[in-house]
Formats: C-alpha cells, structure tokens, sequence
C-alpha cells in the first residue's frame, strides 16, 4: 500500500507531498481508496460530501466500528499524516481477517476528505459537512487561491457540490470511530512507547489578519509617508510568539501573502494567517486578543487598516471517556505494551465527529515529532505495531 501511494503528489523539489482537496493528486488517492476497497470485496461508497467509505457487513445494520483518517496533505507534508491511519486501517482488516476473526457490527474504513483545509483554508470540511458544523451554504463560499470555489473544484473532480449538507443518516450508523495517527509531537518517544492513546484536543483556530497600506515606490517614498502594512504584520508575528509563550500556547503565522509582492515597492496588502492553539479556552482567547491588540496599535500607528476574521474555530475535544477506558482495557491484554494517555495540540476529524459519535484516538511514535514537514517520520516497526493495536482494538469493540 505504501509503494502506491508513495509517489503520488510527491513534490520532486522538496520530497513533501501535496495532496490537496479536489486536485489531480486528492483523485489519485480516493481512486486507490476505492481499488483498496474492491479489492478486499468490501462494499464501496462515496457520500454526499465527497467522504469515501468501504464496508464490511451492512452499515444499515448500525452500531458499527468505523476506523480511517484522510489522504490530503499540507503544503509539501509528510507522508504519514492522515494515510497511516488509512493504510493501517486496511491493514488491520488483512490481519484480523487472517485471524479468523468474526465480526458482530458492520466495519467501515473511511477517508474523510480536505482535512487538512490546504487549499480552501478551513479544515475537516468533510467531517464538518458531515456533522453539520459547516453549513452547505458556508462550504459554497470556500474559495481557493486562484478564485476557484470549493463547489467549482469539486464538479472538476467528479463530485456534484449540489449534495453537500448535514448527513445525520450516515452519523446514525456509526457506534464507534476510532482513528489511528502518527503522533505530531514526542510524548511517545520521550515515554518510549510505540502506541497512545488521544485524551484531549486542544481549543485551536486559524484567523485571518488583512493589513491594508498604500502601495509605494521603494526608493522614492520617504519612510514618514509611507502606510507599510508589514511592519504591523511583522509585529503581529512577534506578539503571537510573545503571548503563546505567556499563556504557555502555541501561535504560528506559517502563511503570508503579500500584495503586490513587488521587491522594490511598498506592499498595498499584507494577508497572514495566524493559528493559535492552547490547552484551554481562556489560554486561547487571550492570545488572540494579545495578538490583535498589538496588531492594531502598530497599524494605527502606520496608518494601515486591520481586518481581522475568524476562519476556523474547533473547541476543546475531550474524548469518550468509555470508550477510551474500552481502548486502554483491550490493549492492556498485551503484557509487553504500555500505552500512555497523551493529548494533542493537532486536530483531527475524530475530533469533528466527537461531538457526534463515541470517538477515540491512537497515536502512533513518532521518533522526531516533526510533522507537517516531508521529514515527518515513523518507524516501519512502529507502524505495524499501530496495526496490531488497531486490529485488537478493532476486533475487541466488534465482539462487543
Ligand atoms: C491538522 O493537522 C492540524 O492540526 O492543523
Ligand atoms: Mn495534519
Ligand atoms: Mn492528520
């Protein structure tokens, strides 16, 4: 499975993938989605908002385990985020088959699609469409940099965008879904452990800062008469590192755009994108207010307009205490594995749905902890050992 997908929407430049929603490369892995799917005689189905799903036993039946994850990527991501859960989940039905194993509930594997939100700027649109967190209407308003709308790339892609909306029917199904991932951080390798088990997700959102100044020439305009709206952005950097660090949070502007982007003229249009994260909501608010505040002041100062618009927000998951207890107790019968409860500043469409359905989460080591980077790593050991738990876990709540 992996010597598959290996290649597709590889960046030759960088080694990282580009997997993005509806994209040449998003086609490429749902259609090995679906050959995985056929080949293992599993019934295979493409919602209505684009989510691919294969079945073992008839999903009408309800109360059914579902496991998976999703294939898109960041901009130039690793390979791991999002496809070991979809490779393990495959995987594990092989060795569970293998065992002779005998399923009491309907078993689905699912690829949520645009998880990532790299290239329509809000994440999980899938699960969110799913569990009716996003609206139709908000969805047909998503816009990718080129101007090209979410239902546009998706006619492109194959998909009618007329279907899109909440799927309480296909929700209703579900008695249990649990996601494998590999760990974006390095609890697992500071512990030593291969395998753990998700707590927690942190409060997190991405919100867009528009500056807007006057553009310039850059060697005629005198430093007072300029209205530079980088140099409020470039402040705004600084005190999202200054107010992470003073609510012991996390805050990233990773993407900027500039207008007009021009080396000799004074920027008319700084765009960045500030994502924050932190282990409570009150740690969280008073980043983005931290950061915002400073952002105006210093645009103020400068004679630049502040636009500030939240384009995401996913309040604090705390996973199904029952169902964590369940995974903690199946796993446990393994003599020789530990495995540590740990949460995590990463969101996940387990997440989404955790409002929803009994949600849980394994993590698999990660022995750098880097991610969202083509460096992003798991050993190939490691990663069966995520199979053999998922398989377990798998077979354990299906008996159930
Ligand atoms: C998804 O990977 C996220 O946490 O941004
Ligand atoms: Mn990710
Ligand atoms: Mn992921």
């Amino acid at each position: 499975m992996w010597a598959e997908l290996l290649p597709v929407g590889r960046s030759s430049a960088s080694g990282g993938y580009r997997r993005y929603a509806w994209t040449g490369a998003d086609t490429d892995c749902r259609t090995w989605f679906r050959e995985q799917a056929q080949a293992r005689g599993l019934a295979y189905e493409t919602d209505r908002n684009g989510n691919q799903w294969a079945w073992l036993g008839d999903p009408a039946a309800g109360n059914a385990v579902v496991t998976g994850s999703h294939l898109d990527s960041v901009p130039d991501g690793g390979a791991f985020d999002g496809p070991l859960g979809v490779v393990s989940a495959f995987a594990a039905l092989d060795e569970l088959r293998g065992r002779g194993t005998r399923f009491t509930r309907p078993l689905g594997i699912v690829n949520f699609g645009d998880e990532e939100g790299a290239r329509f700027g809000l994440a999980c649109v899938g699960s969110r469409l799913t569990s009716g967190a996003l609206t139709a209407g908000q969805a047909h308003r998503l816009t990718d940099a080129d101007g090209i709308t979410l239902p546009q790339a998706m006619e492109a892609a194959g998909h009618d965008p007329d279907t899109l909306g909440p799927d309480p029917e296909r929700l209703a199904r579900i008695g249990a879904f649990v996601e494998l991932h590999v760990e974006q951080g390095r609890a697992l390798d500071l512990s030593g452990d291969r395998i753990g088990i998700a707590s927690a997700i942190w409060p997190h959102g991405r919100w867009r800062f528009d500056f807007r100044g006057e553009a310039n020439h850059a060697g005629t305009t005198r430093l007072t008469d300029r209205h530079d709206p980088m140099l409020p952005y470039a402040e705004a950097v600084l005190a999202a590192r200054r107010e992470a660090e003073l609510a012991g949070a996390v805050a990233t502007f990773g993407k900027v755009a500039v207008e007009p982007n021009g080396v000799n003229a004074v920027p008319s249009l700084v765009r960045g994108w500030l994502d924050s994260r932190a282990a409570d909501q009150e740690g969280l608010d008073a980043v983005v207010a931290g950061v915002e505040k400073a952002a105006r002041e210093y645009a103020a100062a400068h004679g630049v307009d502040l636009g500030v618009e939240c384009e995401s927000f996913t309040p604090v998951v705390d996973f199904d205490h029952a169902l964590r207890d369940e995974l903690a107790r199946i796993l446990g019968k393994e003599a020789d594995l530990r495995v540590p409860v740990l949460g995590t500043g990463a969101g996940h469409d387990a997440g989404i749905l955790s409002g929803r359905v009994p949600t849980a989460m394994l993590f698999v080591r990660n022995p750098t902890g880097v991610s969202h980077s083509p460096a992003e790593h798991a050993a190939e050991d490691d990663c069966a050992a995520g199979v053999h738990a998922l398989a377990d876990v798998l077979e354990g709540l299906a008996r159930t």
